[in-house]
């Protein structure tokens, strides 16, 4: 029987479920994956009387968590975390990432860089051979936007990348502002032949807040196919 991705997302999040345990710090993602994840977390909370405290990675999963009364703390009262589970938008076999589809790539990144382990929820669709179909997010400080822009293109370039830099508006029209206050470019590069050489010099781009490429960050992928479970670790 053919799955939907909602079913599919879901069974990702109900597998990484079975990696958390009572008296975890633990980080929770972003996304209509995570989301499912924060949902069932909830429930199985409730269910056991699992004692958990959590770091949220934007607003949106603040209010969340907050509305099933999940306990909630900082990475400065908390500053390391056992373990994040979260979505990302492009995966590939290396385990490196595409993420910020949702704007929340900056936070995600600060969280996902505090925990022992991160794994990563998607459906299938998520899996690629190479990354940069997705558009590469990079979130950049408004003070400056057209020079950062030329920063940004001379780094790609460099990085034997191309492709337009689209400033991101919302639904609304307007241009997106992340949690931060800041905007987002997004980068069409179709293909990145060297994720790593691209992150490392888009790291220099002074006015870039930061990129949605997360390297060797994640140790474990859950992916759900409409033919079961799929885990992938590095
Ligand atoms: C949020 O900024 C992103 O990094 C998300 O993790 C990513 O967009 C995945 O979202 P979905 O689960 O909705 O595809």
């Amino acid at each position: 029987m053919k799955m939907s991705l909602d079913q599919l997302k879901r069974e990702a999040a109900a597998e990484a479920l079975t990696f958390v345990q009572s008296g975890m710090r633990l980080g929770l993602g972003t996304g209509s994956t995570a989301k499912i994840f924060v949902d069932l977390l909830a429930e199985r909370m409730r269910a056991e009387g699992m004692a958990l405290i959590c770091v949220p990675t934007s607003e949106a999963t603040r209010l969340q968590a907050q509305s099933l009364g999940i306990p909630l703390t900082t990475l400065d009262e908390t500053p390391e975390l056992d373990l994040v589970i979260d979505g990302a938008d492009e995966i590939d076999p290396s385990l490196n990432l595409i993420k910020g589809g949702g704007a929340a790539h900056l936070r995600e990144k600060i969280v996902e860089m505090a925990t022992k382990r991160f794994i990563v929820i998607a459906d299938e669709t998520k899996w690629v051979a190479n990354l940069g179909k997705f558009p590469l997010p990079l979130e950049c400080a408004i003070f400056g936007l057209e020079a950062t822009k030329r920063q940004l293109a001379k780094a790609i370039e460099a990085a034997g990348c191309a492709g337009e830099l689209v400033l991101r508006k919302g639904k609304d029209g307007q241009v997106l502002r992340t949690d931060g206050g800041n905007v987002i470019l997004d980068a069409k590069l179709e293909l990145i032949p060297n994720p790593a050489r691209l992150a490392e010099l888009l790291d220099g781009v002074t006015g870039l807040v930061e990129h949605g490429l997360f390297i060797g960050m994640a140790e474990r992928a859950i992916l759900a196919t409409s033919s079961g479970i799929r885990a992938i670790t590095r």
